[in-house]
């Protein structure tokens, strides 16, 4: 009685294992194949288009190599620019919501050559 029992539920044991190991293996595969969560970009959407997506505003435009110089700063001092502003930029991109790490998000999604 006592070893029929246990056989089934240690092969329940060793499919679930099997199936959370398959389970975990596509959701990191997932997070790795989107860059962005959809948080990052809906800041990018509400804050940044108005100058990242316009072309006469200056701004370097989203997903265009204009950012291959700015990228060269390093990506500390790209956020410390987001923060404080630089040039025609504004502080903080005009997102007083955001944190130092959605800005860091938020540029190096944008600044992704698509
Ligand atoms: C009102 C227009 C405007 C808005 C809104 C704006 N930017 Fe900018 N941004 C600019 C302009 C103009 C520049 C170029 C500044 C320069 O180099 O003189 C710039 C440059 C930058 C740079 C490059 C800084 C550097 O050191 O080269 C980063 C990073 C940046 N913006 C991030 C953001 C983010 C993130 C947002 C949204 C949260 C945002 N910007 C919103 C106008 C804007």
């Amino acid at each position: 009685m006592i070893n029929t029992h246990g056989r089934p539920a240690t092969s329940r044991l060793f499919l679930a294992f099997f199936l959370f190991g398959g389970l975990s293996f596509t959701a990191s595969s997932h997070a790795s194949s989107v860059a962005v969560d959809d948080y990052t970009v809906e800041l990018y959407d509400i804050y940044c288009t108005a100058c990242h997506a316009v072309k006469a505003s200056g701004a370097p435009q989203a997903f265009t190599s204009e950012w291959h110089d700015r990228l060269d700063k390093g990506m500390e001092t790209l956020v410390n620019h987001a923060i404080n502003g630089i040039g025609n930029m504004p502080p903080m991109g005009t997102c007083v919501e955001c944190s130092a790490d959605d800005l860091h998000d938020i540029i190096q999604y944008m600044a992704q050559e698509q």
